[in-house]
């Protein structure tokens, strides 16, 4: 992981935001080649996903034809929004403060074992994840202990790693026992509190009560919920069909971490696909299977991928099925994973939280939370956003399946699975080793590199002439620095699939040599094909 954020840097893909003063924990900048990986990476998501989709055909596994549409919200919207879908009462995490190092910690992200030394017994945490976890406590209880390297294996330790929230409330470890991640001392960790991950702002000059507060959008979501009846009455599309989104989300998470892949800012492409109650599970299966195949038809290594059905007790209070595309991440200990997509269906909860106010679930059914007044807890929109089938002449709210992606995340997965080092000859036949990120073409940031082998005897002005005409189909960069070798090497870093090198031989035969980045075989193109050979290439 540290190899591929190091390359991440050096490269210009991805940048701490505000690096000069010192960085933002949790929020990313992506430099030159990442704004054109996640560029492309969105791209193909919109492609494949809404501008793309062929709403004659029947897709593999769908039930029958379906219709797509794209949409794009504003980020700040009405409060009432947020308090109907939930996320103003429900969307928090716990956290734990420390008393002592004044930090602050995810409930769920401490975890330890205990251990005794002589007289003295306490509950070690830490916050690492992952393989490094344990090596984290035996440092915190050295350290706790006051011993020196050599005499760590007098320390006694009971019990396997285990959560400080324990499995149950009842085995929650007690807070006096338990040595907080950067405290000297136990017992200076707070009771665990809930925290909103709603980003708060005010609107307008005047701002000032408490009414007046708003949010910025924790998913993309509920904007298409809220404009269901808009599309349905200004296009023509008819159930089922789907609003597709990309854009921003923020989420104040406690503790950002693993590099981009949580973070307080980042993108989402969301799906909202609305279809008859009767329908819905097959399409819910249709989605996963269609999201699932995505992620591989672009190139992620099947092997590290992972389809995961949620468990009765895991699924949210609305949802009736939801299945996570899970990545196995180099971050993460062996066997773990870590979430790209979430595939949901959430019944019909949004249309009727949007329309009645927020639900919350009693006796199997979604009924309209009312408070101690018996008036609804947070009132709707009052608005029918129930659809009228006119071929079957039935009126019905539908059932809506998510396919919720993270760009970001995404981006981060594909960046870890092309990354590669191995060895490859050079110009001598001598082996040279290298770092490379096999990228899908369509991904990659940069399609070609057109190098001239020296720089003259007409070698650069033949080169120009083909990146000016590759560069109206394609991305692609002229580069002629330093030995071919070196030009190679600073492609395959960037992940460019194809070079062209304008060579002797170019002068007489008008040819060139395509070198592919991942099989390294060197073919001899005709200079006039080129262009059309790449472009048939990417498609
Ligand atoms: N509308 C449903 C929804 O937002 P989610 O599972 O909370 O569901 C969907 O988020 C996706 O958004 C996740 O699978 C992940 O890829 C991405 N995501 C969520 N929180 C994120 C964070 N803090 N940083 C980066 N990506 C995040």
């Amino acid at each position: 992981m540290d190899r591929i954020v190091s390359l991440a840097k050096r490269r210009g893909f991805i940048f701490q935001s505000s690096e000069i003063y010192g960085g933002l924990n949790g929020f990313w900048d992506y430099g030159p080649l990442g704004v054109a990986l996640k560029r492309n990476l969105k791209e193909c998501w919109w492609q494949d996903m809404v501008a793309g989709h062929d709403e004659l055909a029947t897709l593999s596994g769908a039930p029958s034809p379906y219709e797509m549409t794209g949409l794009n919200c504003t980020i700040i919207m009405h409060p009432q929004v947020w308090k109907c879908s939930g996320h103003f009462d429900l969307f928090h995490d716990w956290m734990v403060d420390c008393h002592e190092s004044k930090k602050r910690y995810r409930y769920d992200h401490l975890q330890g074992r205990w251990a005794s030394h002589r007289d003295k017994k306490v509950f070690v945490t830490t916050d690492v994840s992952g393989d490094d976890a344990l090596s984290d406590l035996v440092g915190k209880a050295q350290k706790f202990f006051k011993l020196r390297a050599k005499q760590i294996d007098e320390i006694v330790w009971e019990g396997e790693l285990v959560p400080l929230a324990g499995a149950t409330p009842a085995e929650a470890i007690p807070r006096a026992e338990a040595l907080g991640p950067d405290a000297t001392e136990p017992g200076t960790l707070t009771e665990p509190r809930e925290f909103n991950l709603m980003f708060e702002t005010r609107i307008g000059a005047l701002a000032g009560d408490a009414d007046d507060r708003a949010f910025l959008r924790p998913e993309t979501a509920q904007g298409i919920f809220v404009n269901f009846k808009n599309v349905l009455d200004t296009s023509r599309v008819r159930v089922p069909f789907g609003i597709g989104q990309i854009g921003k989300s923020f989420r104040n998470e406690i503790t950002p971490r693993n590099f981009t892949f949580r973070s307080r800012e980042f993108e989402q492409m969301e799906i909202e696909f609305f279809c008859r109650p009767d329908d819905s599970r097959s399409w819910y299966q249709f989605w996963r299977d269609r999201r699932w195949r995505w992620y591989l038809d672009l190139g992620l290594t099947e092997g590290r991928l992972q389809l995961r059905e949620h468990e009765a007790a895991e699924l949210a209070h609305y949802s009736r099925g939801t299945a996570d595309i899970e990545y196995a991440f180099p971050f993460l200990a062996d066997g773990e994973y870590g979430e790209l997509e979430g595939i949901a269906h959430r019944g019909d909860f949004d249309l009727r939280s949007h329309m009645e106010g927020k639900l919350v679930r009693r006796d199997g059914e979604l009924v309209l939370e009312t408070g101690p007044d018996g008036k609804p807890r947070h009132r709707g929109s009052g608005r029918d956003l129930s659809y009228f089938d006119d071929v079957s002449r039935e009126r019905y709210v539908p059932h809506v399946i998510e396919p919720s992606a993270g760009a970001d995340r995404a981006v981060l997965a594909f960046l870890c699975d092309a990354y590669r080092e191995d060895s490859v000859p050079d110009e001598k036949g001598n082996p040279r080793e290298r770092t490379v990120l096999k990228l899908h073409p369509r991904l990659a940031p940069l399609k070609a590199a057109i190098l001239p082998l020296v720089k003259k005897d007409g070698m650069p002005e033949v080169a120009i002439d083909l990146y000016r005409n590759l560069k109206k189909r394609m991305p692609c960069m002229y580069d002629e620095k330093g030995s071919v070798g070196r030009r190679y090497a600073r492609q395959d870093e960037a992940g460019t699939p194809w070079c062209l090198t304008i060579d002797g031989q170019t002068m007489t035969d008008n040819t060139v040599t395509l070198r592919d980045r991942d099989s390294l075989s060197q073919e001899r193109v005709p200079i006039a094909e080129c262009v059309d050979l790449l472009t048939e290439r990417l498609q």
